[in-house]
């Protein structure tokens, strides 16, 4: 078996600052990503994602634990693991005075290149962000949007082995979202591997082969999108509204939760009759839908903060 592009044990990440207090950020994360898989981290604010990617790519060393990427340690042999790698780093932003196309190429022969495959390269990472329009304007004049598409575009021209990209669709249109999404699924059918963080859980969704969610620095769970989604209790949603839309009404038909004037019910395709008939005799509007992983996530997440309270 190939060796894992990601393999992390215990890595703990305490953050000193003098005069500061300590942050814990880190309390032993262990996770793995394998060869050719696309895997996302969810978590919340300040959960530890960029963190660990930050020590995942060399540019932070952990305070205990350690890493390997494709079988060499990050923090002992960083200059095996760098021209392995490549990184959409959380708000990062292209250089202002170079055009989209100047700090793709010339990121591309700074790591190796020859000028006419760094040429090549350019031309077909730029069309694919939709950037060609504007390839040749400073980064200055851009949009928040088109910068974003160009530190992907950077990044995605290097077609590396292992790409690191935190939230690389923040601030994107739909549009845009879903041309990363496809290049990124490009790249991993021709070989390379994706560790990516997002607060756009569609985006897990549509992207990852499997999801790691963080909270105060471990790892909550793992799986695939749709067990996650399993794990609440049913496929499907149904939204009620009305008077009579209570969870004491409701509540035996599945995990019923209010939320925005509306009572949600998590329930099962072989319970969806009797519920609808159920609502109709009440009077209770019912729309039906499926769990989203923001369910699953809301739910999970939840439920550690609920503990830890
Ligand atoms: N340089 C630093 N010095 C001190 N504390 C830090 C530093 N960087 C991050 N932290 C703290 O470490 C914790 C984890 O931060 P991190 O940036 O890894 O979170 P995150 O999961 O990426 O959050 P977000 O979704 O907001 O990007 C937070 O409590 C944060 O405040
Ligand atoms: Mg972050």
């Amino acid at each position: 078996m190939a060796e894992p592009a990601v393999s992390a044990h215990e890595v703990r990440k305490i953050y000193h600052r003098r005069g500061a207090p300590e942050v814990t950020a880190l309390s032993g994360v262990s996770l793995e990503v394998r060869s050719g898989e696309r895997v996302a981290l969810l978590g919340r604010n300040g959960a530890g994602k960029t963190t660990f990617l930050k020590i995942a790519s060399t540019l932070l060393a952990p305070t205990s634990g350690h890493v390997e990427v494709f079988g060499h340690d990050v923090d002992r042999t960083p200059g095996e693991v760098r021209p392995l790698i490549a990184v959409v780093p959380q708000e990062g932003k292209p250089f202002f005075h170079l055009t989209p196309r100047e700090q793709v190429y010339t990121y591309l022969l700074t790591r190796g290149f020859a000028r006419a495959e760094a040429r090549r390269r350019t031309d077909e990472a730029l069309g694919q962000m939709e950037l060609t329009e504007v390839a040749d304007r400073l980064s200055v004049t851009l949009s928040g949007g088109q910068r974003q598409r160009t530190m992907v575009a950077t990044v995605i021209a290097t077609e590396a082995p292992l790409l690191f990209l935190d939230e690389p669709t923040i601030g994107m249109d739909p549009f845009a979202r879903r041309g990363v999404w496809a290049s990124l699924r490009s790249l991993t059918r021709k070989g390379s591997t994706i560790l990516l963080t997002t607060h756009y859980l569609d985006e897990a969704e549509a992207l990852s082969d499997r999801l790691y969610i963080v909270e105060r620095g471990r790892v909550l769970v793992d799986g695939t999108s749709e067990g996650l989604k399993r794990s609440t209790g049913g496929s499907l949603r149904v939204t009620l509204t009305g008077p009579a839309a209570t969870p004491e009404a409701f509540g035996s038909f599945g995990r019923a939760y209010p939320e925005t004037g509306a009572l949600h019910v998590v329930t099962t395709p072989e319970r969806l009759p009797e519920l609808l008939s159920f609502a109709l005799r009440q009077q209770v509007t019912a729309a039906v839908g499926p769990v989203t992983l923001e369910e699953a996530f809301l739910r999970v997440v939840g439920r550690s903060i609920d503990e830890e309270s």
